[in-house]
């Protein structure tokens, strides 16, 4: 899956993302990521049984049909954002993928397309996992928030909440090696948490659902946030080294 770039490669990659050196540029203090999302802190509840639950967890049980769970997302009425979606978004890659990449919601490209991370962002998110010699294809991605909030708001607590479900029953079946996390609300979602994504992505051996998770930057905010490219460089070898060490 992910091959070993050579330096001229490499370089081309990371040029792609705006980073001009191989080198961690010196910036200033990395300010908790302040645009995607809202303050408001997702709570983390357990959906309805839309999917398979264990009798006794509560959790969905390791035999998820996973056409049936694409079935349940797209025809899903759990929250009202189904009143104003196109069609929900459930994920796109590869369903045993080793790395699993959790976003917020889907924009208006993905709301049109049906597919996550399709915008500027999810060329941005491309060539990040580029330059750590990562295809597109060859890792599963989804976002919390499988229905396109209008205005591209910030997911409310509520549904987040509805979603729950369908995010750790894809976890749960796509058994990933490591999660990235890409942004505030991905992370706080996964990670049960409140903290800002600043010291959440400084933080060593989280896990959601068992597997380990590594917090970075959305794609979006590094868009509008270019200087902290070089500090989503760090998160990206890191990613690398947990997969070259077969996490
Ligand atoms: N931002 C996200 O978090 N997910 C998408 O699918 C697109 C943009």
């Amino acid at each position: 899956m992910a091959e070993r770039l050579d330096a001229n490669a490499r370089d081309a990659v990371l040029r792609a993302m705006g980073i001009e050196q191989w080198h961690v540029r010196e910036t200033h203090a990395a300010a908790a990521e302040p645009m995607v999302g809202s303050d408001e802190s997702p709570t983390v509840v357990k959906t309805e049984a839309v999917v398979k639950l264990d009798d006794t967890s509560n959790r969905p049980t390791a035999e998820i049909d996973w056409e049936t769970l694409r079935h349940n997302v797209k025809r899903c009425t759990q929250c009202r954002l189904h009143e104003t979606r196109t069609q929900s978004v459930f994920g796109v890659g590869d369903d045993s993928a080793r790395v699993m990449v959790v976003g917020e919601a889907p924009g208006a490209e993905e709301d049109r397309t049906g597919e996550p991370f399709v915008g500027r962002a999810g060329h941005m998110l491309d060539s990040m996992l580029k330059a750590i010699g990562i295809d597109r294809p060859s890792v599963f991605i989804a976002n919390v928030i499988k229905c396109r909030p209008p205005q591209n708001r910030d997911p409310r607590a509520d549904e987040v909440a509805a979603c729950a479900g369908y995010l750790e029953a894809q976890v749960v079946h796509v058994k990933p090696n490591v999660i990235l996390a890409v942004g505030r609300v991905a992370a706080q979602h996964l990670l049960g948490s409140t903290e800002t994504l600043g010291r959440l992505r400084a933080q060593r051996d989280l896990s959601a659902f068992g597997v380990p998770v590594l917090v970075t930057y959305h794609p979006a905010y590094l868009l509008r946030t270019p200087v902290q490219k070089a500090r989503a460089w760090e998160d990206l070898k890191r990613l690398r080294s947990l997969i070259e060490a077969g996490q």
